[in-house]
């Protein structure tokens, strides 16, 4: 196992952490039973093989996740790990609910100290609670009492709004934020990396294969990799996804959510590759061949320019765009597979005047948008598929 610095003392981490949100279940779905004994058996075999960080929350596994996690991490499995859980900021409706919330999670893990802590989910939608009620200053408190070890956040909105967040807390020790190497200009993106680095921040990535679809790409990107076998060149989707984030030495921790024996392995191997970290020229243009086709599928072709904002309105078109974007390149990759509501989830965590639903039709968008694009369209076309 390779490890990097996390945290403003540098704590040894495996650069490949667990992700606990896709531990196998019976139906095969994330929503499904969670199979305990072969979730056991992955995650004490990760840790055994040098995995040391361990991500949960209150809401996975229909709320049951950081109780099997409490489970699975007896017999002196808790001692070799940073559990990292999360605040849902969305249940906290008074002054005393993150005690209690936090309080629960303890129970559940059975730990005093819960290493890692992140308000979960940070979106504009959920900025008001955050300030409502003083939940970074809870969070500090709890980090000087101990009960806490780093303290940080996870996200999805916008870069402009990443930084925002960043800045109204110089303590945060690390953020967590989805990262691939076809979004890499999705939500914080590498400018966020950039950005959290250069104020001290660890950053954990979450999504690292977009959920999965990255480890069986399909149509163009599916006929790159069988051409670049003709050439001799045996490329692996998953090798090359995990290797384009570690080479970026800014990121400390890659979580999957591995849900079955075989990735865990697999990935644990190009996890102690030495050259885990480094990808040659060629891999890298390959890769950019991979993001150009990605890029061409999507249905909406928003360069996020954002001549289009401010919308009179407060719509954040280019966020909505991003959304839907991501959400028909999911449902493509994984047909029927997957129930696919991530993002309809993020969308409905917007606020209200973000939403696309809030569009009054004005077409000052439209008159300025440097791609013509058909916005009032689109958005009309997103409140649709999102409402359902
Ligand atoms: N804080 C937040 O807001 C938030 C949001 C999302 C995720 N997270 C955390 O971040 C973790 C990582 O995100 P993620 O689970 O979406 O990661 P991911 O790596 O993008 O996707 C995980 C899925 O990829 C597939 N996979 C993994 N390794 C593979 C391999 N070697 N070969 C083939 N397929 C492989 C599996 O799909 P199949 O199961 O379909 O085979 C697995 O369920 C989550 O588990 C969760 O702990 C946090």
């Amino acid at each position: 196992m390779n490890f990097r610095k996390f945290g403003r003392d540098g704590h040894k981490v495996s650069v490949l952490g667990y992700g606990c949100m896709r531990l196998p279940t019976e139906s095969g779905k994330t929503d499904g039973t969670v199979i305990e004994s072969e979730a056991k058996r992955l995650v004490r075999h990760a840790i055994d093989s040098g995995v040391n960080y361990i991500d949960t929350a209150k809401v996975y596994h229909d709320s049951r996740c950081e109780e099997i996690v409490g489970k699975i991490l007896q017999n002196g499995y808790r001692e070799k790990v940073l559990i990292a859980t999360k605040l849902p900021i969305w249940d906290v409706k008074s002054k005393t609910d993150a005690d209690r919330i936090f309080d629960e999670q303890r129970r559940d893990l059975k730990t005093d100290r819960i290493d890692v802590y992140l308000l979960h989910n940070i979106q504009r939608g959920y900025w008001d609670t955050v300030q409502k009620f003083d939940l970074i200053e809870w969070g500090i408190k709890k980090r000087e009492s101990g009960e806490i070890g780093y303290f940080g956040f996870s996200f999805h909105d916008s870069y402009d709004f990443f930084v925002e967040v960043v800045n109204a807390y110089d303590g945060w020790d690390f953020c967590q934020l989805q990262y691939n190497y076809v979004g890499e200009s999705v939500q914080a993106g590498r400018c966020g990396v950039n950005y959290a680095s250069k104020r001290g921040m660890s950053v954990v990535v979450m999504e690292p294969l977009l959920g999965g679809c990255l480890a069986n790409p399909l149509g163009k990107m599916a006929d790159l990799f069988e051409w670049n076998q003709h050439e001799g060149r045996d490329y692996q989707p998953v090798d090359l996804a995990l290797r384009w984030i570690w080479d970026q030495p800014q990121i400390s921790v890659v979580l999957s959510g591995m849900s079955a024996y075989n990735q865990v392995k697999q990935n644990l191997k190009i996890a102690s590759r030495k050259d885990y970290g480094k990808l040659t020229q060629e891999e890298l243009q390959f890769i950019l061949r991979l993001q150009r086709e990605y890029d061409k599928s999507l249905p909406i072709k928003c360069t996020k320019c954002r001549y289009c904002m401010p919308c009179p309105d407060g719509v954040d078109i280019p966020l909505n765009f991003e959304l839907y974007n991501n959400h028909s390149a999911i449902t493509k990759m994984k047909e029927e597979k997957s129930e696919n509501i991530l993002n309809k989830i993020l969308y409905n965590s917007m606020s209200k005047q973000q939403k696309a639903s809030n569009c009054v039709k004005c077409g000052k968008c439209e008159k300025i948008c440097p791609q013509n694009l058909p916005i009032r369209e689109y958005l009309k076309t997103i409140n649709i598929t999102f409402k359902s």
